[in-house]
């Protein structure tokens, strides 16, 4: 039976120019190249200059998505922006987004926190509306700026992070209700509230009216991370009835290169299937996988027809995975 599908149409990303090397950080912290490249795969991050703001990397991304899918603004009925790094605390930055862009009036727009796996959570939600028939097309946006979040003199989390933008075009188109359709094939969220501080800022608005800084248990965190994001693969997968046998490309949340290193293992996922952006762009939670999704269309990896599963894990703990093709 024909069924309506998100098809990913456009995608795009944004990143500051500004590069943090490992050795730039070693002169503000007591760190190495050595140790953050062989505990995390890090080797540079992208970081916002003064002046230039998560709504910034959004707009950036927006275009280059709706470019690429051959849309203007006009056609945008629906934007969500997944951001724990909002620009004010309210209205949204997506509201923003949607005022630099001058989205039309009557389009609904909002933000969305479920940290690293933010866009995932996101992509449910404008998928969901799509299929129910409300909307045509989403703009889906993970956007960070963690510089402003990171305690600069802490280096147990300073090394980790880094800023940017990735997006998409979400259009609605009609399938034939089966897995070798094209578009969003499946998608499961999950949380578990019970690690609510293992991963968290230290402060907050209605805490105590501040923004705070990153606060992590590494070990937990990176214990928890590799069971979530196979979780999020196998529960895609399973939902959509396919296999890791049929899958082209993996893109998993980009943290550590350990912990992807650890989950394709267990998954006997071939390293060849498994695109690695966290080298070059550090953790950039909500914006990691749209990132690493964008820039891998972009240089040609990721081709039409391909079948791509992802899977994310943060702060909440929220995890999730979906497979899409392309
Ligand atoms: O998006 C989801 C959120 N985040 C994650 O998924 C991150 C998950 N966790 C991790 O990736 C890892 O736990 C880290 C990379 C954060 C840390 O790696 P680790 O192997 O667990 O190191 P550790 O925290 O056990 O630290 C080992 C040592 C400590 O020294 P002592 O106590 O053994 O003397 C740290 O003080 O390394 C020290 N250390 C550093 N040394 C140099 C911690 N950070 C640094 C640093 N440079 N930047």
């Amino acid at each position: 039976m024909s069924q309506i599908r998100s098809h990913i149409v456009g995608t795009g990303y944004s990143l500051p120019a500004k590069i943090l090397t490992n050795d730039d950080l070693s002169k503000i912290v007591e760190t190495s190249d050595e140790w953050i490249s062989t505990r995390t795969g890090i080797r540079s991050r992208h970081v916002a200059n003064d002046g230039e703001y998560t709504s910034d990397f959004c707009v950036k991304a927006a275009k280059m998505a709706l470019a690429n899918a051959g849309l203007t603004v006009e056609d945008i009925d629906f934007v969500i922006v997944a951001t724990v790094t909002p620009d004010n605390t309210f209205p949204s930055t997506a509201a923003k987004v949607g005022k630099i862009l001058g989205i039309r009036s009557g389009v609904a727009a909002m933000d969305v926190n479920a940290a690293c796996s933010g866009f995932v959570y996101a992509s449910q939600i404008a998928d969901n509306m799509i299929r129910l028939g409300q909307i045509k097309n989403a703009l889906v946006i993970g956007a960070e700026t963690l510089s402003r979040i990171v305690d600069w003199t802490d280096r147990n989390t300073c090394v980790l992070f880094g800023d940017g933008a990735g997006a998409a075009i979400f259009q609605a188109s009609e399938e034939q209700g089966k897995n070798t359709d094209r578009g969003i094939l499946s998608i499961k969220i999950f949380a578990d509230a019970s690690h609510y501080e293992t991963l968290c800022s230290d402060s907050g608005v209605s805490f105590n009216q501040k923004s705070g800084f990153v606060h992590m248990d590494g070990k937990e965190v990176f214990k928890m991370a590799i069971p979530s994001l196979v979780e999020g693969v196998e529960s895609s997968l399973k939902l959509a009835d396919l296999t890791l046998k049929d899958i082209d490309w993996y893109i998993p949340h980009q943290a550590n290169a350990r912990i992807i290193d650890s989950v394709a293992k267990k998954l006997e996922i071939d390293d060849s299937k498994v695109l690695v952006t966290v080298d070059h762009h550090g953790n950039t939670s909500a914006a990691s996988i749209p990132l690493a999704l964008a820039e891998s269309i972009e240089s040609g990896k990721i081709k039409k027809g391909d079948l791509v599963v992802m899977s994310s894990m943060g702060a909440g703990f929220t995890w999730g995975g979906m497979v899409v093709r392309i």
